[in-house]
């Protein structure tokens, strides 16, 4: 969603803005916008579309201070356009205001301010704001705690005033905040990735919280004006890797970066000396695996297609029965909790607001919440009791890719955890973890696939406009992973299903030269999935795969063969996804598509 930044000290504001936006642009596209203030109060400049408009625009009209605040937005209240677009500002233009978020009284305050003679410039719910802080009276925080209880809703709010110019306010509700400790500078930003640069040293904000941030020091209020304290905390990531490294698109540096990003995950959670499962790491409180009878996966999108995975490997390794729900589900479904139930928030960015009111559902009905997560110190993160740290490192590209399979690493960390916890570990648990420690391997050797292949394979993809993916067993969530990467990116149709239910519907669609996607490993399945695929084949259909290199039955029927190394079965979704990612990447690139920031998206999805 928006992306927000926000800067107090020394340095000129607009080249730390633009810098800060031009690190969060993947969060949100569609207008960007900043306010300064200088020696004449506060001065706005906004651009509808990308940041380099907005860019453009600061070069032409150029602004002087040492406080403000930018925004790059992803719309939800009114059309992407300069009138809408961020800081808004309070009648006066004395407040400026950027947010990130959803009012949900939105239509009720809007009526109450223009019944009062109120005249709204925008379309937004994030003017409201600025008006209702413009119409209250004293300094900039205590104008913040009169209003905060007015706001219904999720927000992430930074705002500062022109008689206060060495002051920047952000509280939030929902979406996250973190404040960057400098010296003699201090930063707001809706995630690290813009701040890291400058700061390694952080404090994330609390909901409910109001930051009070000057050039010197930060105060953090609860919702009632009451201090809180809270130390900073030291960041483990370095700023070299939210840059491109060489790379055209950060997705293919992320797609390239997944031999290392498994191998940190499977070293920060296993033992190699012992070859066993650092249990303790998770922080599952021994009684609570005693009582421990189900499972509940909850996550959206590409994670909760690394959630269909973990279903196989969690029940085939722990014995326990468990579901998978999308989480914008789950909240509403009225799920059967309780105390014998581990529930687990798998998310990359920690944010994602339907993931966290179904992990905040499960903890008030007694279940054990854990969370697989990407962002150490994100909402899921706090909100958990157990946790596991995906070591993907900051994923920019929309499409998510290293954090897929880092998560699928992790689930299968957690499974042989819960299997030794429960007693059940035998020799299976060794060949896995050596299985584990070999992955990278595999993966690379992925990544080092001749190019002509893609090539191919990219032809066949972007003349076509739809096609289908298909897998079975615990490869049909990695068709449904390769149809989403494709659709996400290239903007062609794409649907991923289990290939023994295509005979009832999808089947229809199949015509000549019409492209099936098959991943088609060595599983148990793989001779059902085979005549599957004889029988789209007989209608005409052109048929990718992606298999070992030495399976001749898949050459026999396949136009092009992707090849992958032979992996453990439970393993295979790893380096089977690889493939698709490639494809569709180079699709995409092949159509002139914008692939780290493709049409409509936004990387961390912080409302509902
Ligand atoms: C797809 C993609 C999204 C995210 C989804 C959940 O490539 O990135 O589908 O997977 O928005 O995001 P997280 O994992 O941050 O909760």
């Amino acid at each position: 969603m928006c992306g927000i930044i926000g800067y107090v000290g020394a340095d000129q504001v607009v080249p730390v803005v633009l810098d800060g936006l031009r690190r969060l642009e993947y969060r949100g596209y569609d207008s960007a916008g900043m306010a300064v203030i200088g020696d004449d109060g506060i001065r706005i400049l906004r651009a509808a579309g990308k940041l380099r408009n907005l860019e453009q625009r600061a070069y032409h009209e150029p602004l002087y201070g040492t406080t403000g605040v930018g925004h790059t937005r992803w719309a939800t209240h009114g059309a992407p356009t300069e009138a809408n677009a961020h800081p808004q500002v309070d009648g006066r233009g004395e407040i400026a205001v950027v947010h990130n978020g959803i009012l949900e009284n939105y239509a009720a305050l809007r009526r109450e301010l223009l019944d009062d003679g109120v005249e709204l410039a925008s379309d937004t719910d994030t003017e409201l704001i600025a008006q209702l802080l413009g119409r209250e009276t004293g300094c900039l925080a205590e104008r913040v705690l009169r209003v905060l209880p007015r706001l219904q809703g999720q927000y992430a709010v930074v705002t500062v005033r022109s008689a206060e110019p060495d002051t920047v306010v952000a509280f939030r509700q929902g979406p996250p905040l973190v404040i960057g400790i400098g010296r003699g500078e201090n930063l707001v930003a809706s995630d690290v990735t813009a701040i890291l640069h400058r700061t390694r040293e952080v404090v994330y904000l609390d909901n409910g919280e109001v930051a009070v941030v000057r050039a010197d020091r930060v105060e953090l209020l609860d919702a009632a004006g009451g201090p809180v304290e809270r130390p900073p905390e030291t960041l483990d990531w370095d700023a070299g890797r939210v840059e491109k490294g060489g790379y055209r698109h950060f997705m293919l540096k992320e797609i390239f970066e997944q031999p290392d990003a498994i191998r940190n995950t499977v070293r920060a959670h296993l033992d190699a000396e012992r070859s066993g499962v650092i249990v303790d790491g998770l922080g599952i409180p021994a009684d609570r695996l005693d009582r421990l009878r189900r499972i509940h996966l909850v996550a959206c999108g590409t994670s909760w297609h690394s959630c269909l995975v973990g279903k196989f490997i969690l029940e085939r390794l722990t014995g326990l029965p468990t579901e998978v729900d999308y989480a914008s589900e789950y909240r509403y479904r009225e799920p059967l909790l309780g105390d014998d139930l581990l529930v687990v928030g798998v998310t990359q960015s920690g944010e994602t607001a339907d993931t966290l009111s179904a992990m905040e559902l499960a903890a008030a009905g007694g279940a054990l919440l854990a969370t697989v997560c990407n962002v150490r110190g994100s909402s899921s993160w706090r909100l958990a009791t157990a946790r596991m740290l995906t070591q993907a490192g900051p994923e920019i590209g929309v499409a998510s890719t290293k954090a897929f399979t880092t998560q699928l690493v992790a689930l299968t960390v957690l499974a042989l955890a819960l299997r030794r916890a429960r007693g059940l570990a035998d020799r299976l648990d060794e060949q896995l973890v050596r299985e584990l420690q070999r992955l990278p391997l595999a993966v690379e050797e992925v990544l080092r696939t001749d190019r002509a292949l893609y090539r191919r394979g990219t032809e066949i993809l972007s003349e076509a406009t739809d096609s289908l993916y298909l897998g079975r067993g615990i490869l049909y969530p990695i068709a449904l992973e390769g149809a989403l990467k494709l659709k996400e990116i290239s903007y062609l149709h794409a649907e991923g299903y289990p290939a023994g239910e295509m005979k009832h519907g999808p089947i229809a669609l199949v015509t000549d030269g019409f492209p099936v996607v098959a991943v088609a490993t060595a599983t148990a399945t793989r001779d059902k999935l085979l005549g599957n695929l004889m029988e789209v084949r007989a209608r005409g259909a052109t048929v990718l795969a992606v298999a070992e290199p030495e399976a001749d039955d898949v050459a026999e029927i396949a136009e092009l063969v992707l090849p992958v190394p032979t992996v453990h079965p439970l393993l295979q979704p790893v380096v089977a996804v690889v493939p698709l990612q490639l494809l569709a990447y180079n699709v995409a690139v092949e159509l002139g598509h914008d692939v780290d920031q493709p049409r409509n998206l936004a990387k961390s999805v912080t409302v509902e």
